[in-house]
């Protein structure tokens, strides 16, 4: 991260913090199949070369999932350093095959124009909607013109904070209207996501295209 923002040195110590006391399994938002995720990057068929980057990665077994699918052009992205360490010594060297980048997504800019950005639980803790507009920049301009866009996100229903911070939640007509006019929404879904600790969350999961698409 390059001359990070105040802002963009809070997130990273705040996750850093929690990846550094939480072993990853206990942590509220893990999963031990990405389930919702993997149905909508399947169903996108995009193919197994296509650029995929995984935003607010941290230590989801989604990229290594991809991975072992056949998928060859992985990036996760994540604003704590801590986060991609662990998901690096977990994986060995079959992280090696997995790009890695630190770094804050309101500020991420990339070389290469990803097929598919997915973002599950990152999206959602843009309360400020400076940081959305951002976030909307960076989709902007990272992904490729016939890209595809997975988004997981807290729903109306589901709790209003997470790790001690506010979130929004969402339904399809807000989403739709947030990712106007570039973005259109062509599916979205529901789902209840079991915690370790036994609660359940209502999240929904979002699969957008550019609106030419
Ligand atoms: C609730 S966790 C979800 C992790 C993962 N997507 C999953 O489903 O297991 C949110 C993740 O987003 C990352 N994150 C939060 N704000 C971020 C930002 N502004 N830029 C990049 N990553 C961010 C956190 O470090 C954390 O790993």
């Amino acid at each position: 991260m390059e001359n990070p923002s105040g802002k963009e040195r809070d997130s990273r110590s705040h996750w850093d913090a929690i990846y550094k006391s939480v072993e990853h399994e206990r942590l509220s938002w893990h999963q031990q199949c990405p389930r919702e995720s993997l149905e909508f990057i399947e169903a996108s068929a995009i193919s197994a070369g296509s650029p995929v980057i995984d935003v607010g990665g941290g230590t989801s077994l989604l990229a290594e999932t991809l991975l072992r699918r056949g998928y060859e052009d992985i990036t996760v992205l994540d604003c704590s350093p801590a986060a991609i360490d662990r998901s690096r010594s977990r994986l060995g060297p079959m992280a090696e095959k997995i790009r890695w980048s630190i770094g804050d997504v309101r500020s991420f800019r990339s070389g290469k124009k990803f097929m598919l950005w997915h973002d599950r639980a990152a999206f959602h803790f843009m309360v400020d909607p400076d940081d959305r507009r951002k976030y909307l920049e960076s989709l902007n301009a990272c992904l490729d013109d016939n890209g595809h866009v997975v988004l997981g996100t807290f729903a109306l229903s589901g709790p209003d904070t997470c790790s001690n911070l506010d979130v929004m939640r969402y339904d399809e007509p807000m989403i739709s209207e947030l990712f106007a006019p570039r973005f259109r929404v062509i599916s979205s879904m529901f789902s209840m996501h079991d915690t370790p600790s036994g609660h359940q969350q209502d999240f929904m999961f979002f699969y957008l295209r550019r609106r030419w698409a």
